[in-house]
């Protein structure tokens, strides 16, 4: 079954398209962040501008035509609405002109179960990482055949990639991303860095704001590499009570941090101590894309869910432990 996801809850305008659960294209246009991070008003101008030519690669990479497409997913929530609402507006769009099913979408489900596709696991914890979402997760019998992911322990304030790109911006690193805290980091020492972990639930806003304090009396590296070793380990802790807790010997590590290094070390020694496997997908994936939209959305329809185009709208703080899994 052809069907298409469109992806645009923050930075990423993308759109994939998937056909049995088997990716056969993923395109996407990135709004370039500088060094002042996303405004809501231009991120949404730069995908309306970007919508169009995304849709005509996705089906050129993907050698159809669009009146091939048999269904549409698009992202729902959780994300910035003016982004949001792009994408639900090219989805509805499309799908009222093909006259297919639409579905919309949970981010966060997306990321989880295209890295469960990816790597071969079955019922892992999950630990999901991304700019506005840092939870631990595990996957729950809901009504019926469907299911969803319960959350175990999750960030009390902002999630760890929005700390580590705005610690980024407040030390004018460009761009400031995670990415680049992650390549300034390698060669620092570890300075002291508060830590805050309360069962399985975490805090970064106090960890942000020390280390924002600290620029001037450390090095730019010392910090990027505290705020890191900091950070990583408090999900660490989390996650080490969480595979304790539910038994799991599976972890699947998912989200944009995901791409992160020396994250994967750590985690990789935690998964080794439990004697759990450990999962990632592509890097492709774990950065937003509109592939893991098409293959929920595929599921969804297939599993007999269909929204009519009066419901599918936007839902900022949409919580993946509302969203069913099929
Ligand atoms: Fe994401």
């Amino acid at each position: 079954m052809l069907t298409l996801g469109v992806e645009s809850s923050a930075h990423t305008f993308g759109v994939g398209i998937v056909d049995e659960g088997k990716v056969i294209s993923n395109e996407k246009s990135m709004y370039r962040i500088g060094t002042t991070g996303m405004i809501p008003k231009k991120v949404a101008e730069f995908h309306v501008q970007n919508s169009s030519s995304v849709v005509t690669r996705a089906l050129s990479k993907a050698g159809i035509r669009i009146t091939d497409i048999e269904g549409i997913g698009y992202t729902k929530g959780p994300g910035i609405g003016n982004c949001l609402q792009v994408g639900q507006v090219v989805a509805k769009t499309l799908a009222q002109k093909l006259n297919v099913p639409i579905v919309p979408v949970n981010h966060g489900v997306g990321h989880i179960e295209i890295g469960r596709l990816q790597s071969g696991l079955e019922d892992p914890v999950v630990l999901y990482v991304s700019g506005g979402n840092s939870q631990i997760l595990k996957m729950t019998k809901g009504q019926g055949k469907t299911k969803h992911y319960r959350v175990l322990g999750e960030t009390f304030d902002i999630g760890i990639g929005n700390m580590l790109d705005n610690f980024a911006r407040s030390i004018k690193l460009d761009p400031a991303w995670g990415s680049t805290v992650e390549k300034i980091a390698v060669g620092g020492k570890y300075i002291a860095m508060p830590y805050t972990v309360k069962g399985m639930d975490f805090s970064f806003t106090g960890l942000l704001t020390h280390s924002t304090k600290q620029v001037g009396a450390h090095s730019k590296e010392d910090i990027c590499y505290s705020i890191q070793e900091a950070s990583f380990s408090m999900l660490c802790e989390a996650l080490e009570r969480a595979l304790l807790l539910t038994n799991s010997k599976e972890l699947c590590v998912c989200g944009g941090v995901a791409q992160n290094a020396r994250l994967k070390e750590m985690l990789s020694m935690i998964a080794e101590d439990h004697k759990a496997k450990i999962g990632y997908a592509a890097n492709e994936f774990n950065a937003d894309n509109g592939a893991m939209i098409a293959f929920v959305a595929e599921r969804m329809i297939k599993g007999g869910s269909k929204a009519k185009l009066s419901e599918c709208g936007i839902e900022q703080r949409y919580r993946i432990d509302r969203a069913t899994v099929f």
